[in-house]
């Protein structure tokens, strides 16, 4: 079950007794998709709605190659597939590169749908830890090594991270690049977040390594950076030969992405690069307002994310989940209440994010007053129940 939507049947519930719930628990960006997008819907005029070429449209794969060069990360059109979201590109590289059984490493706690994949594929995700005091930090390259197996097929993590914020430096991805050519492993970078980075950190993509490029697997995706979650464009990018004509073959597999958002999507890199930084602004002043206001509550652990839009908080209290499952049912203020993934689901090891809660911030900085204002009351008053 996923993490994000474990406590949804609470929420209706909360909504159908006419409470307004805020949602901190899932990363559905509230900014408006630009008018670009809509204009590119518009002006699609083809008389018949056939397939595309299973790639993708020629001109989407360019676009993506110019974006990404913009970012020093040098794919030619060729070696770009059009996916549907980065999530069929992520599963695209668990097929390909694995048989049933094999294993790929993953930072721990990790984006939860990665779960859902492995376990679609017969795949076993196996982590490496990572800690909160550190802010989920690599601690080193030893802490990767340990959890190698002979079914090892790969290591994969989301730069910046969902569901850390975490965004790793030179220093940390080349410790996973060593790793990786050490022991001939392959690498899923999932960058799906890449442009939204704070305080003035220049992001690296580990394409910058260049002894990897051959076994590094890129993913990507509109969905987060334009608030397209719903068109379904994401890409996936590789210079291996062999491997590129395997994603060929799952191309072929599902035919061909939809045709009108991919011709939508074209209009969406056009936009000037201060769109993206103007959202990465929005975010980071949400981030600042996140963390000011935990940062007071008694008890509530926080560190600062570098990236993304979420945060884990480690709460005082024994199981987050069912403090968050009681925020839904029994706690309200002013008939308002707030909705947070309860942690665990983001841990292979359970009993480390069971105080723990992840939390988005999707929602408009008032919003998140109010939300965490209902965190804190709450807070104190089911510590005073228990
Ligand atoms: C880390 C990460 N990777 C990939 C995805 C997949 O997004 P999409 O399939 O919409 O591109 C998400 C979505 O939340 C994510 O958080």
């Amino acid at each position: 079950m996923s993490a994000i939507r474990k406590l949804t049947p609470f929420a209706k519930e909360a909504k159908q007794k006419g409470l307004k719930v805020y949602h901190m628990n899932i990363g559905q960006p509230d900014i408006d998709t630009p008018e670009e997008y809509f204009e590119g819907l518009k002006n699609y005029h083809k008389k018949v709605l056939g397939y595309e070429p299973s790639e993708g449209i020629d001109e989407l794969r360019s676009a993506f190659s110019n974006f990404l060069g913009k970012n020093n990360i040098d794919y030619s059109p060729e070696e770009i597939y059009v996916t549907n979201g980065g999530s069929e590109g992520l599963l695209f590289s668990f097929l390909m590169i694995c048989d049933e059984g094999d294993e790929i490493l993953v930072p721990e706690p990790y984006y939860s749908n990665y779960n859902t994949i492995a376990n679609s594929c017969g795949v076993k995700l196996v982590s490496f830890e990572t800690f909160i005091e550190d802010g989920f930090h690599i601690k080193s390259k030893e802490s990767i090594e340990k959890v190698i197996t002979s079914k090892t097929k790969a290591i994969l993590y989301s730069n910046p991270s969902n569901p850390t914020g975490v965004v790793y430096s030179i220093k940390e991805l080349q410790m996973i690049a060593d790793v990786a050519h050490e022991n001939n492993l392959y690498i899923i970078s999932d960058e799906v977040y890449r442009e939204l980075v704070y305080d003035g950190i220049k992001y690296e993509s580990i394409f910058s390594i260049e002894k990897i490029r051959e076994h590094l697997i890129l993913i990507d995706s509109l969905s987060k950076r334009y608030s397209v979650c719903g068109s379904r464009v994401g890409m996936i990018a590789t210079k291996n030969k062999n491997l590129r004509e395997e994603i060929v073959k799952l191309c072929q597999s599902r035919l061909s992405t939809s045709s009108v958002e991919q011709y939508s999507a074209l209009n969406l890199l056009k936009i000037p690069t201060s769109y993206i930084e103007n959202i990465r602004d929005i975010y980071q002043e949400r981030r600042d307002v996140v963390c000011g206001i935990l940062g007071k509550i008694d008890g509530v652990k926080i560190y600062k994310p570098e990236g993304a839009f979420y945060l884990i908080a480690s709460l005082p209290v024994d199981d987050a989940e069912d403090f968050c499952k009681w925020l839904l049912t029994d706690f309200n203020i002013n008939n308002e209440t707030v909705m947070f993934a309860p942690a665990e689901g983001f841990y292979m090891n359970n009993e480390v994010g069971k105080s723990q809660i992840r939390l988005s911030y999707c929602i408009s900085v008032k919003d998140l007053e109010k939300a965490l204002h209902i965190l804190k009351e709450g807070l104190r008053s089911y510590n005073n129940k228990n």
